[in-house]
């Protein structure tokens, strides 16, 4: 029997190498097999998610500021919006073999997800080794994992934190970030995070989609409040001023609740690059 889309996803987010992930992600993105949507699976988190020996992960405020306006500091930027792309590999497969009985169209959409993740890495590797470094070469936090791991008990839960804060979160990072790095001369680097900006709008969207598909699922009719909950229970960052509210607006935010997240932004502090 062929195995499930499911099946892959799990031993895919088991592998420990990029290179790997994205020739599994390639195969199957180009000949999905059946979902396998009721398809039993078992994994104990202990061994997820498969990740290289480095870089070392340590706490996110112990990791130095990065300037870029040095070679060096605008290697550990790129390193780090890297692994952000690498973690989000890891989320959009994740998002695929947790939840089951989900319909095959959530699949293929998050099979898409991380065939882009994948390739947002790949492109932000080789400009990496253009610069003379390699993914693991400066230290990095695991602050989007770990949000995986707390809404890993809830399809409504992940769709609203995941994709839709912190995916969405990168949306508003982006512009800025390129901005930087236009600053100091790196025209690559600016390139490759318009096509990251492209597909995150359409990440952003899917887990629009599928949060809003959960809550009429689950009965909820006064969606706002639902999600000012599970940000509050799960401990969801905040928006970042200034908000891209064109992106945003394109990922299928309503008017009504890119005012909301306004009132909620935080006052300006430095970025998180896109996932
Ligand atoms: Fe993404
Ligand atoms: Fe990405």
């Amino acid at each position: 029997m062929t195995e499930s889309l499911r099946a892959h996803a799990l031993t895919l987010l088991r592998e420990p190498e990029a290179a790997a992930k994205r020739a599994g992600l390639r195969q199957l993105r180009a000949a999905p097999p059946p979902s396998g949507a009721d398809q039993a699976l078992n994994q104990p988190d202990t061994a997820l998610p498969g990740r290289p020996a480095r870089p070392l992960l340590c706490e996110h405020l112990h990791l130095p500021k990065r300037s870029a306006h040095t070679p060096e500091g605008r290697a550990a930027l790129l390193h780090a919006i890297a692994h952000i792309e690498f973690n989000a590999i890891n989320l959009a497969l994740d998002a695929i073999w947790r939840f089951p009985g989900l319909p095959d169209a959530y699949y293929l959409d998050w099979l898409q997800v991380a065939d882009e993740e994948a390739l947002h890495f790949e492109l932000l590797q080789q400009h990496l080794r253009s610069l003379g470094k390699a993914y693991g070469d400066f230290d990095a936090h695991d602050g989007l994992w770990a949000m995986c791991d707390r809404t890993k008990h809830s399809f409504r839960a992940r769709m609203a934190l995941v994709p839709r804060t912190l995916e969405a979160r990168g949306l508003d990072a982006t512009p800025p970030l390129q901005r930087k790095l236009a600053q100091a001369g790196d025209t690559r680097a600016v390139e490759i995070l318009d096509i990251i900006l492209r597909d995150e709008i359409g990440h952003v969207a899917i887990g629009n989609r599928w949060y809003r598909w959960a809550c009429e699922q689950d009965g909820v009719t006064d969606m706002a409040a639902d999600f000012a909950q599970l940000c509050q229970q799960h401990q969801a960052p905040r928006p970042r001023p200034p908000l891209n509210l064109g992106a945003r607006a394109l990922a299928g935010f309503s008017a009504q609740e890119l005012e909301c997240l306004q009132r909620q932004a935080a006052p300006a502090a430095p970025a998180a690059p896109a996932a």
